[in-house]
């Protein structure tokens, strides 16, 4: 079994800084990223920053600073977000470094080479915000203001010298792709609007621009630049080194498993991107996963709105854990989620401290007080500890199923019905009450124990550090986190010291007035 696994983020735009749109994708990005890697697998993610264009180009003209100079500037908070999010992304690619820049000329020559590509004129309408070609039935007016209907965002006339890339010839193969690899595209309502959409015919696709120089030259011709889309696509391949096809990364890593996109950029990932590739003769990647949108007050996140939310200051507030763990749990994945702070509060108080937190300190106390501060050695399971630790046996299948479904919301709700189910067995079975019956009390600990290291583990990728810090009860380290042994009902190690824990999380004080 190919034991490899690839995930990528949208590149960002540098144009202003990260906001909690940004953070979800990659949150989530870095949930699955974790996940295989606890469960045996190799893994490779990628996010970085998407550079070239227009849009960039006038972000920094309106600052009055070097186009490079503002790139640097901003790609930098984006690589520092990652660090500020815990994420594993072992690499951040940039699209002005000159690995990417060599591998999008080699890439727009195997398209020329293949007779994909043609000199023609454009005219048309272009979104510089969405950096997108609209047809005249994608545009509305309003106020006098030509928009995009789909985006709101304002479009300008642009007419051109520009090469194409024949789209149109690729309408046909890219439908067959999507009947014959149904999973390609999710959730499915997203890939039945791709498809109708590829249906409704394809026109060819200008890839190239002539009126500005910011971007990656067409080779041969010093006076285009290549499409920023068709940059920006090609990063998933530059940077598993393309076109160098016997390197280790791009053997081990491509096709990627996922990439991870929002919704506002499902044409390019599901459309252009397997074209261009179609045409190169390159495989394409297994799956693209387009998630919602996260609402503030129920709307879509904008500058004009004033209603972005800026994770650094959640995370100030809460701490990362807390906002990572609510953007998993409250989203519904693949759907637009409205986020709130009473909402973040109330996961914070009832699933993170009264039902995780809560567990941890209360088996750990009664066990350094009545097992000697030892993993108890004497134990003997019964049937009701059978019928609570085989669950975990059980779903193991399961779970791996349903992540590799993308299906978020089954792996949390998995582990916050088990912390109730957990609670209920410690309550139930009355520990306390078993002073006279040492193996009993001792199976209990041992049992509960077990439990909680179990849904530590499972936790490791929402929560991977106050996971950690659950861990320490055990002395269990990062490198020793392994999800197949979850099925194990005696890992832990009979007679091994039991260590006090710091709180885990803080209830939030709430005003109900
Ligand atoms: O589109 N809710 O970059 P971008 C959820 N450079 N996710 C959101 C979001 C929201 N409110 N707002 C943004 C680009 N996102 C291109 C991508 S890829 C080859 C090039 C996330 O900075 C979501 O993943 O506009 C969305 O697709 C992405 O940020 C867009 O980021
Ligand atoms: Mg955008």
């Amino acid at each position: 079994m190919d034991k490899n696994f690839y995930i990528t983020t949208p590149i960002y735009y540098p144009s202003a800084k990260p906001h909690m749109g940004h953070a979800y994708s990659s949150i989530i990005a870095d949930f699955f990223a974790r996940f295989k890697r606890i469960d045996g697998y190799k893994v490779h993610f990628l996010t970085g920053t998407d550079e070239h264009g227009l849009k960039i180009q006038r972000s920094a003209e309106k600052k009055g600073i070097d186009t490079l100079e503002f790139c640097n500037e901003i790609s930098q908070t984006f690589r520092d977000l990652s660090k500020t999010l815990n994420l594993t992304n072992t690499d951040f690619i940039r699209t002005t470094e000159k690995r990417h820049q060599e591998s999008v000329q080699y890439l727009w020559k195997e398209l020329e080479k293949n007779d994909d590509i043609y000199l023609s004129k454009y005219s048309g309408w272009y979104s510089v915000s969405d950096e997108a070609f609209y047809n005249e039935d994608e545009i509305e007016e309003i106020d006098g203001k030509k928009i995009a209907v789909l985006s709101k965002s304002s479009v300008e006339w642009i007419e051109e010298e520009s090469y194409f890339f024949r789209l149109s010839k690729w309408q046909q193969p890219l439908l067959d792709y999507y009947k014959n690899n149904p999973d390609f595209i999710s959730p499915e309502s997203r890939k039945n609007e791709v498809v109708s959409f590829v249906k409704g015919g394809l026109k060819d696709l200008s890839v190239s621009r002539k009126t500005f120089s910011w971007g990656i030259k067409v080779p041969d011709n010093n006076e285009h630049i290549i499409y920023v889309w068709l940059d920006a696509l090609t990063n998933y391949i530059s940077a598993l080194n393309y076109p160098n096809k016997e390197d280790k990364l791009y053997k081990e890593f491509w096709p990627a498993n996922i990439h991870l996109i929002g919704k506002d950029i499902l044409r390019f990932h599901a459309v252009y991107w397997p074209a261009f590739l179609l045409a190169a003769k390159i495989e394409l990647p297994k799956k693209i996963y387009s998630h919602g949108w996260i609402l503030s007050d129920n709307e879509k996140m904008s500058k004009s709105k004033g209603n972005i939310l800026d994770p650094l200051e959640i995370i100030n507030q809460y701490g990362l854990d807390p906002l990572r763990y609510y953007l998993i749990k409250e989203v519904s994945f693949g759907n637009d989620g409205n986020i709130s702070q009473e909402r973040l509060e109330d996961c914070i108080n009832s699933d993170l401290a009264n039902n995780f937190g809560n567990l941890c300190q209360r088996v750990t106390a009664f066990a350094i007080k009545n097992c000697n501060s030892k993993i108890p050695n004497d134990i003997k399971f019964n049937d009701e500890d059978f019928i609570i630790l085989n669950k975990y046996k059980d779903n193991l299948t399961t779970i791996r199923d349903k992540i590799d479904d993308q299906n978020i919301n089954f792996y949390i709700d998995y582990i916050v019905k088990s912390l109730f189910e957990a609670n209920k067995y410690f309550n139930d079975q009355e520990p306390w009450k078993k002073k006279d019956d040492q193996v009993r009390l001792n199976t209990i600990v041992y049992t509960t124990l077990e439990i909680v290291r179990k849904i530590s583990f499972m936790l490791f990728p929402i929560i991977p550090e106050s996971s950690l810090k659950a861990l320490k009860i055990f002395n269990i380290k990062e490198n020793q986190i392994e999800l197949s042994s979850i099925q194990n009902h005696k890992y832990l190690e009979e007679g091994s010291s039991i260590n006090k824990i710091d709180i885990l999380f803080k209830k939030i004080e709430k005003n109900n007035d």
